[in-house]
């Protein structure tokens, strides 16, 4: 465990807005700005190194106590679990699973085992289980959006967060699966070794939030 505390941040979508975050708590982030291929920043002005990695990853170091905290969208939480402290609702990242069909298609309207493809078989699965309803899962790696088109799947359960991506592929969301935004984590572990720590940096996340919703 560190002396510094150390966040896992997830690449990409979520970390220009995770930055944003941080600076507006008053942390100097021009280490994660102007990252080059260093993985590693330790922040200038305070006791923070932040770790840029893919979101299941942010999962694993802060589940095995490398990092301390993690930023990381709920919908890896949902697909990938683990025991960590989930402690706060980060407000961005705004998105939801939703299950899509073709335009025209009729989902529901046969008894025939439905095919359903997805990044995220594990949401799927608990999906259909809760509605009693046997699916065959296929897991894709990357556009989803394909599986029906090539007629390989009936539906599928993704990501939906403009919604253009569906649209552009002639593709139509029938049901809402699970709401999804970024949340803070933290090693069950280092909430008690780095108290203070973690508390300062929850509470600089806290007012912060309190201050965007007031503001919205
Ligand atoms: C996600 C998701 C959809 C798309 C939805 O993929 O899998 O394909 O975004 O966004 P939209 O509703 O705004 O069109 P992403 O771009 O993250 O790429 P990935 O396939 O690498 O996960």
């Amino acid at each position: 465990m560190s002396q510094n505390l150390r966040i896992a941040l997830t690449k990409g979508r979520l970390q220009d807005q995770s930055v944003e975050l941080f600076e507006a708590m008053g942390l100097d982030c021009s280490p994660i700005r102007d990252p080059g291929r260093r993985l590693i920043h330790a922040l200038p002005n305070y006791p923070l190194e932040a770790v840029l990695a893919k979101a299941p990853d942010v999962i694993t170091y802060v589940e095995h106590g490398v990092c301390d905290l993690g930023v990381v969208g709920k919908d890896t939480i949902l697909e990938k679990g683990g025991s960590f402290y989930e402690v706060l609702d980060l407000g961005f990242g705004q998105c939801r699973f939703a299950l899509a069909v073709q335009e025209g298609s009729d989902f529901y309207g046969t008894y025939k085992t439905r095919r359903v493809a997805s990044k995220y078989p594990n949401v799927t699965r608990r999906f259909f289980e809760g509605k009693g309803m046997d699916v065959d899962i296929i897991k894709i790696e990357g556009s989803v959006e394909l599986a029906p088109l090539l007629h390989l799947a009936d539906g599928i359960v993704d990501i939906v967060e403009t919604g253009s991506t569906l649209k552009a592929n002639g593709l139509v969301p029938i049901e809402d699966v699970a709401q999804v935004s970024a949340r803070l984590i933290v090693n069950t572990a280092s909430m008690k070794l780095h108290k203070e720590l973690i508390e300062d940096f929850i509470r600089r996340c806290e007012a912060e939030l309190e201050k965007r919703r007031e503001e919205a």
